[in-house]
């Protein structure tokens, strides 16, 4: 472990994501054979591809945030978080597939999931002491902060994971299972998406950020999540509540995004990018579904938002992030990373339009004809992301020697 270059360390601790990918996509295709296709399609996607990914990259993007890069010798620590976590991925995943066959199979998920737990609480720490270390002048503090919260609402989200999986009392798995959602796509994901884009928004649209609404969206979308996920077990009222919260604390932040797209649609010059127009379409399937989700609870009659919230807004801001952050972080001048966002944009219109039309037909559609149908239109324009990576790494790093 101790040739750990930048370069070596990035690509051993980015691997997971890939491999995850991977995995999903074969999980995907043998999804008839499986005995629950939809909880381990959604867990290796929310476990295995969005928690290696904001691990990863929150701490790549604190350390920009806060214009303090960590020495080489911190490495090592960051990769054996990334693979205790993948451990205790695979652990929960395993214990989840032995349901049908083992009553007590909820040990093994238990393990597993105090596993996860125990490594985002250790990389909320981490962060933290970085905060800390950076002292309390920092522009970007609150995004950090922000990641450091999300991460910690993984420990509580996973805990409770446990439970719904060893199995609870009258209503009280439904209470926990919207807690666990609330924690994990609420929290979690969300928070770090947030901290993220509070920086990342106006840099893929080019244009000056909108103010510092991060040091308000932030603390109130924690505080929101919070209310959401005691609330929750003190029934689906209390729960709306704390959601209500969480989508003013967005759809503050959003309103900051709004005036940045405007400002690119006056004037374009040729800033209307993938990575821009998928995100913003994935925070309005954000904040569309809380707010349907609130009025859901409202009237008593709670569905957790569940493929809405993953696929419209967790997937899609997760690709649109990546077909901007990875291009860039590779660097190599701008003609390189003009090259690679290139390869990364290509069809990107059709592809925006293509998964969105396909997500709301399937969730619309009545027949199961009909859903197939559009499955598969929003599967493929979404998976048509890898094979583009693929390319656009390689067209980088060509541009890139063609330079030296
Ligand atoms: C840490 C380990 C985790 C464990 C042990 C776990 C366990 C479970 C279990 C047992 C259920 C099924 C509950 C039921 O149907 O009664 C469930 C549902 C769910 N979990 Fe997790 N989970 C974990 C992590 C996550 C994460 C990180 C996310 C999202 C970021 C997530 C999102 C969801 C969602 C959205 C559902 C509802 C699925 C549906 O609508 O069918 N889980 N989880």
């Amino acid at each position: 472990m101790t040739d750990l270059s930048p370069r070596t360390w990035h690509r051993r601790a980015s691997r997971p994501v890939s491999v995850w990918m991977v995995v999903f996509l074969l999980a995907a295709l043998a999804s008839p054979l499986i005995s629950q296709p939809r909880w381990l399609l959604m867990h290796i996607f929310t476990l295995g591809i969005l928690t290696n990914s904001v691990v990863l990259w929150s701490q790549n993007l604190t350390e920009r945030f806060l214009q303090r890069r960590l020495d080489d010798s911190a490495r090592p620590a960051q990769l054996t978080r990334i693979y205790l976590l993948n451990a205790g991925v695979i652990t929960v995943i395993a214990g989840q597939l032995l349901a049908p066959a083992w009553g007590r199979h909820w040990v093994v998920t238990g393990a597993g999931a105090a596993l996860v737990a125990a490594v985002l609480a250790w990389h909320a720490a981490a962060l933290g002491g970085q905060v800390r270390a950076a002292g309390p002048g920092k522009r970007h503090r609150p995004a950090v902060l922000g990641y450091v919260a999300a991460s910690l609402f993984l420990v509580v989200g996973a805990v409770l994971g446990a439970a719904l999986a060893a199995g609870l009392p009258g209503a009280w798995q439904v209470r926990v299972l919207h807690a666990h959602l609330l924690a994990n796509v609420g929290g979690f994901v969300g928070l770090a998406v947030m901290a993220s884009l509070s920086v990342l928004f106006p840099a893929m649209w080019r244009v000056n950020g909108a103010g510092d609404r991060d040091r308000i969206s932030i603390p109130l979308a924690a505080a929101g999540t919070a209310l959401a996920v005691v609330g929750s077990f003190a029934g689906p009222r209390a729960a709306a509540a704390g959601v209500l919260v969480y989508t003013a604390a967005w759809a503050w932040m959003f309103l900051g995004f709004v005036a940045n797209v405007v400002a690119v649609a006056r004037d374009p010059r040729g800033r209307i990018s993938f990575p821009g127009v998928s995100v913003f379409a994935g925070l309005i399937w954000l904040l569309a579904s809380m707010l349907w989700y609130a009025a859901r609870l409202f009237a008593g009659a709670p569905e957790p938002p569940s493929l809405a919230l993953l696929m419209g807004f967790a997937a899609q801001v997760l690709i649109g992030t990546m077909s901007y952050l990875i291009p860039t972080t590779m660097g190599g001048g701008p003609a390189a990373v003009r090259a690679g966002l290139a390869e990364l944009a290509r069809a990107g219109w059709l592809r925006v339009i293509a998964f969105n039309a396909g997500l709301a037909g399937w969730l619309a559609a009545d027949s199961p004809a009909a859903q197939g149908v559009f499955r598969i239109i929003a599967f493929v324009a979404l998976v048509s992301f890898l094979p583009l990576m693929a390319r656009a790494a390689r067209v980088q790093v060509s541009a890139i020697k063609g330079l030296s």
